[in-house]
């Protein structure tokens, strides 16, 4: 089993799905805090950053922000000391109806940062918020990540 969620949301989206998956398979959760979740800050600067110090199986969540990773998800990954040893499942919600508007390139960059740290990717799932499927592919998430 995975031994935490850890998720940044802005808006709910990404954390109502981190709270059912935690719900469903009762993997405990915590929320990356900023001071600030104005998207347009320069860099965010981070006063909760839960912790990946005793755990080699993480999932983390995030929203699409600009096509690209929300600062407060970069400043949070980058804050990562070595991860040798752990694996991540990586997954976003995002509002436009591609993966490619945002959603690829998110998660690109949130394994780019963690590979950079020695750490593994395992599964990366996009959720397309105006999807008539959204349901299905939160189901589906929830399936994957409660083994
Ligand atoms: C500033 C900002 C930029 C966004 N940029 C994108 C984007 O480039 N591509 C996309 O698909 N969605 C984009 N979105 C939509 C969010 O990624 C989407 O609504 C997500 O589910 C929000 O998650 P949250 O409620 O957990 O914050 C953007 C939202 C905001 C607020």
């Amino acid at each position: 089993m995975r031994d935490k969620i850890i998720y940044y949301s802005k808006t709910g989206n990404t954390e109502s799905v981190a709270k059912k998956l935690s719900q469903k398979s009762g993997i405990p959760i915590e929320k990356i805090v900023a001071t600030s979740d104005d998207p347009n800050q320069m860099v965010a600067t981070i006063v909760f950053a839960p912790s990946v110090k005793d755990v080699s199986f993480v999932i983390i969540g995030s929203p699409v922000h600009g096509f690209s990773l929300p600062k407060v998800t970069k400043a949070y990954l980058e804050s990562l000391g070595d991860l040798t040893g752990k694996t991540f499942d990586l997954f976003v919600t995002h509002y436009f109806p591609f993966a490619g508007l945002g959603g690829k390139q998110t998660l690109n960059a949130m394994k780019k940062i963690i590979l950079s740290k020695n750490g593994q990717v395992n599964e990366v799932i996009s959720i397309n918020w105006t999807s008539r499927k959204r349901e299905k592919a939160i189901a589906a998430l929830i399936q994957t990540l409660s083994l």
